[in-house]
């Protein structure tokens, strides 16, 4: 699909599969979470723009660049977007975060959006929105249609894991949001789980089941 990377790496490979363990705790699960979302994160900046400045080294002088252009703001769709957010900041220091809550109703997998909350200046700023699993595709489809009834009109989508269910949507309604994930999986389950996954990503970051 032409809107999306699939960040293709051994390293990011190899902490997704001990993502995806089951016998994986919640402090390890956190940590590598915060990980891949730093890699995503940087893949998504690769077209940042940059000016260029006279910088003196020690030895030389030289020609410095620093990053110019609209600022960015971090949107995690709560709960599980909320472990992407470090590893986000760690490329991006100076981000603003806004907040989304959305939670899936378990038996029509319709999300419900409960809380939003966002930085002042939104509309003028690139949006990374994180949240680490797409399934169905609708919480991410929710959450960027808010962002645009606040104006957003730059947004990107970081994900860890997502489903061909939700590029399906988020192509027909926001194919302008270039997306970012690490893994694409097989299929969603009866239960609107990804296939194979890594189960509830909420439930496992914070240790709730
Ligand atoms: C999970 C996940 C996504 C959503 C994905 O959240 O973090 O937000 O499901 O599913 P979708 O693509 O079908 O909408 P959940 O509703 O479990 O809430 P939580 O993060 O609070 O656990
Ligand atoms: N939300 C999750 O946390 N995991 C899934 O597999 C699907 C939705």
């Amino acid at each position: 699909m032409k809107n999306v990377t699939v960040l293709d790496h051994p390293v990011i490979k190899h902490k997704i599969s001990i993502l995806r363990d089951k016998n994986t705790g919640s402090n390890e699960f956190r940590s590598l979470v915060t990980e891949i979302a730093m890699m995503l994160a940087y893949e998504a900046t690769k077209d940042l723009e940059l000016e260029e400045y006279d910088v003196e080294t020690p030895v030389a002088k030289t020609t410095g660049y620093r990053l110019t252009g609209k600022k960015i703001g971090i949107v995690p769709i709560l709960r599980a977007g909320l472990g992407m957010v470090d590893g986000v900041l760690e490329v991006l220091p100076a981000a603003k975060i806004g907040h989304i809550g959305m939670y899936r109703n378990e038996e029509t997998l319709q999300p419900v959006e409960y809380y939003c909350k966002l930085p002042s200046d939104v509309e003028n700023r690139d949006i990374l929105v994180v949240d680490p699993m797409l399934a169905t595709g609708g919480s991410a489809c929710d959450a960027i249609d808010r962002l645009k009834e606040y104006g957003c009109k730059s947004i990107k989508l970081l994900s860890i894991i997502a489903a061909p269910e939700a590029f399906k949507l988020l192509e027909e309604k926001h194919p302008d949001v270039k997306i970012y994930i690490s893994q694409l999986d097989e299929r969603l389950n009866e239960n609107g789980y990804i296939v194979p996954g890594l189960g509830d990503a909420g439930d496992r970051l914070f240790g709730t089941k």
